[in-house]
């Protein structure tokens, strides 16, 4: 009898367990918390949503996606609607913040993004940010590996690259040089480090078909463009 009591005392012990492990583990899923969109009667009530509601509650967790500062997203997606790219590609997406910037430009000009990034765990918060904001797969597609492997079997060719990967970017600008249109613009975060991107900007000179300038947008970082003449 009492050892009947025990075996039914380890089945409820490891059964709760079990239900305990499968909370934890529901809890540190991706995006977990991410507010749930309404049902929306326009894309301008959808976007208001995104910058209102969606964008506040992951600019939460900045630091620890390393995701570029609001005003340096909203000039992104100025940028892509007021030059009217098209096919724009992004090496860095973390969990998607620049992603839904850009997305929304892009969805005003009937453009698409490919953005990629080497973090699985990442790439499944950047899509599910992405869904809830109505741009998965219809503007935005988000690619999984290595860019420096990925980016030169990319079959197409791009009007506008943005660049957030650090202090050394030259690679990543070097594997998306020969997808860029002439006329491209390439946008290249540079984080608030002395000396970050002085490998790009260094190479940048001695290209004279690329015209480039820094725009400060407010934020400690800024952004190095360059557009192909
Ligand atoms: C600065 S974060 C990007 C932030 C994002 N653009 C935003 O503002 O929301 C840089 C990202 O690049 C990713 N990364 C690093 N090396 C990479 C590589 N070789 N290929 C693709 N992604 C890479 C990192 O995992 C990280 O998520």
């Amino acid at each position: 009898m009492r050892r009947r009591r025990r075996l039914i005392y380890l089945l409820v012990v490891s059964v709760s367990t079990g239900l305990a492990w499968g909370t934890l583990s529901a809890a540190q899923a991706p995006s977990e918390g991410a507010p749930v969109p309404p049902r929306w009667s326009s894309d301008a009530e959808r976007h208001g949503w995104i910058m209102d509601v969606l964008m506040p509650w992951m600019e939460r967790f900045r630091e620890r996606y390393h995701n570029v500062p609001r005003s340096d997203g909203e000039f992104l997606r100025w940028l892509v609607v007021a030059t009217r790219r098209q096919q724009a590609l992004e090496i860095g997406t973390s969990n998607g913040y620049s992603a839904l910037w850009l997305g929304m430009g892009l969805e005003a000009t009937g453009g698409r993004l490919t953005t990629v990034e080497i973090d699985a765990h990442r790439v499944r918060e950047a899509r599910d940010h992405l869904k809830r904001a109505g741009l998965l797969d219809r503007v935005v597609t988000v690619v999984e590996g290595d860019a420096l492997k990925v980016v030169p079997t990319l079959k197409d060719t791009f009007d506008f690259a943005f660049i957030d990967i650090g202090p050394r970017a030259l690679p990543f600008f070097q594997v998306a040089e020969p997808k860029l249109s002439r006329g491209a613009i390439v946008a290249v975060h540079r984080p608030p480090f002395p000396g970050a991107l002085s490998d790009l900007l260094e190479a940048l000179k001695q290209r004279p078909e690329w015209l480039v300038t820094v725009v400060q947008t407010g934020a400690p970082t800024s952004i190095v463009l360059a557009t192909r003449r």
